[in-house]
């Protein structure tokens, strides 16, 4: 699937994605070195740090969050509306085009 990601410098990139791999949003930025190393998975795609947090801009229908994504945007920084967790958002054939920006390392 392709994707749109604006890194936390306002670079546009549009980058393709596997849905077979089980890759989620985090691992994608990583993989195509989005973000410092360092500064985004830094719980490995547990939902504990918010390093991943990303902005939604597009309108997916995305995955309801579960408790533990929920509860980690409840304390994390610079939480807006559409704020999801990179690392809870898997690549599906649903989520092709969709558009997010980096939120800023906190
Ligand atoms: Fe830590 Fe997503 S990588 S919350």
């Amino acid at each position: 699937i392709k994707l749109k990601i604006t890194d936390r410098e306002g670079v546009l990139h549009e980058v393709d994605a596997p849905t077979d791999m089980n890759m989620n949003l985090m691992e994608v930025v990583r993989s195509y070195e989005l973000a410092p190393e360092g500064t985004i998975g830094i719980c490995g795609g547990m939902a504990m740090c918010a390093s991943c947090q990303c902005y939604v801009t597009s309108s997916h229908d995305l995955p309801e969050m579960s408790d533990d994504e929920d509860a980690m945007l409840a304390e994390a920084f610079n939480v807006k509306d559409n704020s999801r967790l990179g690392c809870q958002l898997h690549m599906t054939p649903e989520l092709d085009g969709l558009e997010v920006e980096l939120a800023p390392e906190s």
